[in-house]
């Protein structure tokens, strides 16, 4: 079966309530319905009911940015899964490197928050990627190996089907500086192989692994055109509406 194209738009924490609707207003206005791929949209939470309501009926997916791993009590501040479900969403970002680097997030923890996740009916985007600093001492392998394999304890091959993998190098992140094509499939490559040993060839071939860092209408192509990339997670371009609808173009 053909991997699904995924076009996901992480807007961290950026907009207001009015620029976030208005932006969304914009995307809906303006986009030609296509089902080559499929949008995943990850708002602030505060604003993810507005969005909903706007978004019914047009087959784009909806996530949070993050979630808490316990089930629900007494956690101020933090989200359940079972909330985001409520509020309709459909998907969440799990160990988007901000996190693991500003919020310590640690492997025990983003598996807690993997478990989490699936366990209440949501799509995990999954999110590694090395630092700069690991990959000029070369152990970018090792580091994206060892957060997949500490991120995918105790998941079972039955929930693949609920997850994608974001790789985003954290030295392309909101620089401009993307990695090249050919890097980037390179680590996809052995993202999908560390998938193939821990569950089997034949379902990691059906994950969905997504290129973030730096994206843009100008090297989209050229990343898309690598055959393991399957689709991009996409920060400052996805904060506008024309340079986003220029991703949906340009996607495939
Ligand atoms: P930029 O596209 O701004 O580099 O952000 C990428 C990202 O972190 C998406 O999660």
């Amino acid at each position: 079966m053909p991997r699904k194209v995924i076009l996901a738009a992480n807007w961290k924490m950026n907009l207001t309530m009015k620029k976030s609707t208005d932006l969304v207003d914009d995307i809906l206005n303006k986009m030609k319905n296509k089902d080559n791929c499929e949008i995943i949209l990850f708002p602030s939470f505060l604003h993810i009911p507005a969005i909903m309501e706007k978004i019914k009926g047009r087959n784009i997916g909806l996530g949070g940015q993050n979630l808490y791993f316990e089930e629900v009590g007494a956690y101020t501040g933090e989200i359940a899964a079972f909330q985001l479900v409520d509020v309709g969403c459909t998907h969440v970002l799990i160990g988007h490197s901000e996190r693991r680097h500003y919020f310590h997030e640690d492997y025990e923890t983003v598996n807690k928050k993997v478990i989490q996740a699936l366990a209440s009916n949501l799509k995990v985007m999954l999110c590694v990627g090395e630092s700069l600093e690991e990959r000029e001492n070369n152990v970018t392998e090792m580091v994206v190996v060892d957060q997949i394999v500490s991120a995918m304890q105790n998941i079972s091959i039955k929930n693949l089907n609920d997850i994608s993998i974001a790789y985003e190098p954290i030295w392309a992140i909101g620089t401009g500086r993307n990695a090249t094509p050919a890097d980037a499939a390179h680590v996809h490559k052995i993202i999908r192989k560390a998938l193939g040993r821990i569950f089997n060839t034949d379902a990691a071939a059906g994950i969905s692994i997504l290129y973030g860092g730096s994206v843009k209408p100008e090297n989209i192509k050229e990343l898309m055109a690598e055959e393991d990339i399957d689709g991009v997670l996409v920060g400052g371009a996805s904060l506008k509406a024309e340079p986003f609808l220029d991703l949906m173009k340009l996607i495939n």
